[in-house]
């Protein structure tokens, strides 16, 4: 008789973006007339960068000739996309291609690298937090002590007291859109050092990052090479949501975690499609920088038309200014999930509630800038209506 993994009732009982998802196609079918607004889960709505699509239809056309086909490819990725990334975005920092390994994007990374830790490691998570994080925990069984982010610590989470083995970061953050000093950085690459711990940085927003001083990789910091793999994605920079791309960097000072990581993917993983990693290497080409470029400003100019709004309602904001996401207080303390299920029923908006994040969100909630700025625009009148009602 099989038994099932006991820890999946410790799970929330869905993934937070399905349940999101559910709401709004109830709605939907309850209310077909009501023309729904997104501005909930972090998917971009630009077209791929053109030196993407350009790319990867000559990729395709490699696939009609028995010359220039391809099978499997290598499970790490191609050395063309290794290298491209190495030089363009790690130019000085001492990462090699062969520490950089390709996937298909830092939500099936950032959750199957626990495959790599045993059992009896203290995990320490910022709340709130991107729940893949906690739910991949959960599922293997792991104790999670939890990092409160707040305004009192610029929502960076204040350094722990005692020892913990595996420590998650995720700068510009979802979903408080907070980024981290230098400074502070550094501060937790020396706790890391100090006790041993690894530290587990999700990079996906870093082209974001528009304030200068900041750290756009963890690997600017001194010693994170010995104590840091870190995580990034195509998705929210070219467009690579429904492509599917990105990579995780495991330095070869790591010792053995670089291996491992070989050895798993070697056995569970095929690698992302030749497809996917020659668009992606046209990002690094100078059309396909420019192109990213302008994606990450339209983002970051709705982001910035989120933030004033919202101000303009009285409410207390942050985030949104290097990241898409934009973190706001509920009107008067209001639970966030009903204040999901006010601003979805009232004025057919969806945002995230706060509360979805961890136990430090409740009371807020996450607007994403993904969308067009004619739906921002809109998005943010119908929630000013709505609050100017109650
Ligand atoms: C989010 O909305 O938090 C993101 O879209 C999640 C993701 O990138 O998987």
């Amino acid at each position: 008789m099989y038994k099932i993994n006991p820890n999946f009732s410790a799970l929330s009982r869905r993934y937070l973006f399905s349940m999101i998802a559910s709401k709004v196609a109830a709605l939907k079918e309850a209310r077909p007339e009501v023309v729904i607004i997104r501005m909930g889960i972090g998917d971009v709505t630009l077209p791929l960068a053109p030196a993407a699509v350009e790319a990867m239809r000559a990729a395709v056309g490699e696939f009609s000739s028995e010359e220039t086909f391809h099978g499997y490819g290598p499970e790490h990725g191609y050395d063309f996309l290794r290298r491209a990334i190495v030089d363009n975005d790690y130019r000085g920092m001492g990462i090699r291609p062969s520490d950089v390994f390709i996937s298909d994007g830092a939500k099936s990374d950032t959750g199957n690298i626990v495959d790599l830790f045993g059992p009896g490691n203290v995990v320490a998570i910022t709340d709130p937090v991107y729940p893949v994080y906690v739910d991949t925990n959960i599922i293997s069984g792991r104790d999670i002590r939890y990092i409160p982010c707040n305004a009192a610590n610029s929502f960076t989470g204040d350094i722990p007291e005692g020892d913990v083995d595996i420590i998650y970061l995720c700068f510009p953050n979802n979903p408080t859109g907070a980024a981290i000093t230098a400074e502070k950085l550094s501060q937790w690459v020396r706790y890391a050092l100090d006790h041993g711990s690894i530290i587990l940085y999700d990079a996906a927003y870093e082209a974001y990052i528009r304030e200068s001083g900041l750290p756009h990789s963890i690997y600017e910091i001194e010693g994170a090479r010995q104590c840091a793999i870190e995580f990034r994605s195509f998705s929210k920079t070219a467009g690579f949501t429904g492509v599917r791309c990105g990579f995780t960097v495991i330095p070869e000072e790591l010792g053995e975690l670089n291996g491992l990581w070989e050895r798993r993917q070697g056995c569970k993983f095929n690698g992302a499609s030749y497809i996917s990693q020659r668009g992606a290497e046209a990002i690094y080409s100078p059309e396909g920088k420019k192109q990213v470029r302008q994606a990450v400003d339209y983002y970051l100019a709705n982001a910035a038309v989120i933030r004033q709004a919202l101000g303009s309602m009285g409410l207390e904001v942050t985030g949104g200014v290097n990241s898409p996401y934009v973190w706001a207080g509920t009107p008067g303390g209001m639970a966030s999930w009903d204040f999901f299920d006010l601003c979805l029923g009232k004025a057919g908006v969806v945002v995230t509630p706060g509360a979805g994040f961890g136990v430090q969100g409740e009371g807020y909630f996450r607007v994403s800038a993904f969308g067009s700025r004619q739906d921002v625009e809109a998005g943010m009148e119908r929630m000013k209506d709505v609050l100017d009602r109650i």
